[in-house]
């Protein structure tokens, strides 16, 4: 059975270091839509940017459990730099162990696990968001390079003052010009020539995450950065992000529960009507949803990590705790500023902020409605049509 109260004094190291690194520039990683560049030392001296790397190549080697304990404690400070985590140590760390050859994770895992290099999941295009398979961008080989061409947007970590490197989905099989089939994923480099970044995307929430376009122009990359197998590169995307569901179901999670910890705070110190407002049956009754949702939901978030580190399927119960942790977490930020009345509503007030972060768990990696997919395709088992 999987216990989280071993993980408890773990929590309160990783918390301790979160006050005192993350959480007092929350507030203006929100209002300036940056993370600043000390943040970003602090936390890539901590080793979190590679809390799931390999010890060899200067990562943590933490499990599953504990990063998504990681990703909920700084998102319980910052949903910005949550997010930031939740793309590294899942989209980029965890493919390129898996999938990447010896060459390739020499080079970039130590870069990875440091912070030297932030990684972006190329996957998205405008037409293809949910419907993943629809890639357009193309990539042709011309000797010994590859040559991208294509647009992608809403990608996540392409920060503008930090090298990036992508993991671009590509078209690389002309016969299969639709679907799933014929895709393959490329390491972009940050300094390709033709890598350019568009629009920095003009998001609600998550503002001191940056989200950019990114144009590949005749863009240039050496044969070698093939990422994974030939046309195989659909699944390797798919494998991704049921880690990465878990990360944003633990982000949700500590949204949530910064939320849910404010509220019992007023509801413990508000006096209205001479009494505290937590004597109020209509505020009790909030706190006692609250609370026995977000346990609900860290149930779900840790076993599903529990099944990952016991190298047992979990797409399903990926699916199942970013669909619940996100509802969850937007619930009770919903709930949070209700029961702050107008001190709710106040943008000096961190709720505001919170509510409009957790939005983007319910549609980023995949939209609550994609995972109800996968959930009941998963369980239905009907052959395909
Ligand atoms: N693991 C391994 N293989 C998988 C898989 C998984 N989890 N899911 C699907 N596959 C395989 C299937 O078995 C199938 O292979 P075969 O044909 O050989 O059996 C193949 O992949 C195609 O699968 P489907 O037929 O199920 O494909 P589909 O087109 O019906 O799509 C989908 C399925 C679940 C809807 C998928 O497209 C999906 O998850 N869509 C959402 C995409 C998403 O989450 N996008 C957000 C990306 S986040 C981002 O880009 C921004 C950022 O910065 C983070």
């Amino acid at each position: 059975m999987l216990d989280y109260i071993e993980y408890e004094d773990f929590r309160a190291e990783v918390r301790a270091k979160v006050d005192e690194i993350v959480a007092p520039h929350a507030a203006a990683v929100d209002a300036d839509d940056h993370i600043p560049n000390d943040v970003m030392k602090a936390v890539g001296e901590l080793g979190w940017f590679g809390a799931t790397a390999p010890v060899e190549y200067g990562g943590l080697g933490w499990d599953t459990v504990r990063y998504a304990v990681l990703v909920e404690e700084v998102s319980r400070a910052s949903g910005s730099v949550g997010v930031l985590l939740a793309v590294q140590g899942s989209l980029i760390t965890y493919p390129l162990q898996k999938y990447g050859t010896e060459e390739q994770i020499n080079e970039y895992m130590p870069k990875f696990a440091s912070g030297e290099l932030l990684g972006s999941f190329g996957l998205t295009e405008p037409g293809a968001g949910s419907d993943a398979g629809n890639t357009k961008t193309t990539a042709v080989l011309d000797g010994d390079e590859w040559v991208i061409n294509g647009q992608k947007c809403f990608i996540t970590n392409t920060k503008r003052d930090w090298p990036c490197v992508c993991f671009a989905t590509v078209r690389t099989d002309p016969e299969k010009s639709k679907g799933v089939r014929g895709v393959s994923s490329i390491i972009v480099p940050p300094d390709a020539p033709g890598f350019n970044y568009g629009r920095k995307e003009n998001k609600m929430g998550l503002r001191g995450s940056d989200t950019s376009e990114i144009f590949f122009e005749n863009c240039r990359v050496p044969k070698q950065n093939l990422l994974g197998e030939l046309n195989e590169g659909f699944k390797l995307f798919m494998v991704a992000l049921d880690a990465g569901r878990i990360s944003i179901g633990a982000m949700a999670l500590g949204l949530g529960q910064a939320a849910l910890d404010l509220a019992v705070k007023h509801a413990e110190t508000r006096v209205q009507f001479g009494k505290p407002i937590g004597t109020k049956q209509a505020i009790q009754w909030k706190i006692a949803e609250m609370a026995t949702k977000i346990r609900a939901a860290r149930f779900l978030v840790y076993s599903a990590g529990a099944l990952k580190d016991a190298d047992l399927p979990y797409t399903t119960e990926a699916a199942m705790a970013k669909y619940y942790a996100a509802q969850v977490g937007r619930e009770v930020a919903y709930d949070a500023i209700q029961v702050h009345g107008g001190l709710g509503y106040d943008k000096s007030y961190p709720l505001e902020r919170i509510y409009r972060d957790v939005k983007l768990d319910e549609i980023g990696e995949g939209t609550s409605e994609i995972q109800k997919i996968v959930i009941s395709r998963n369980i239905l088992q009907l052959k395909k049509k």
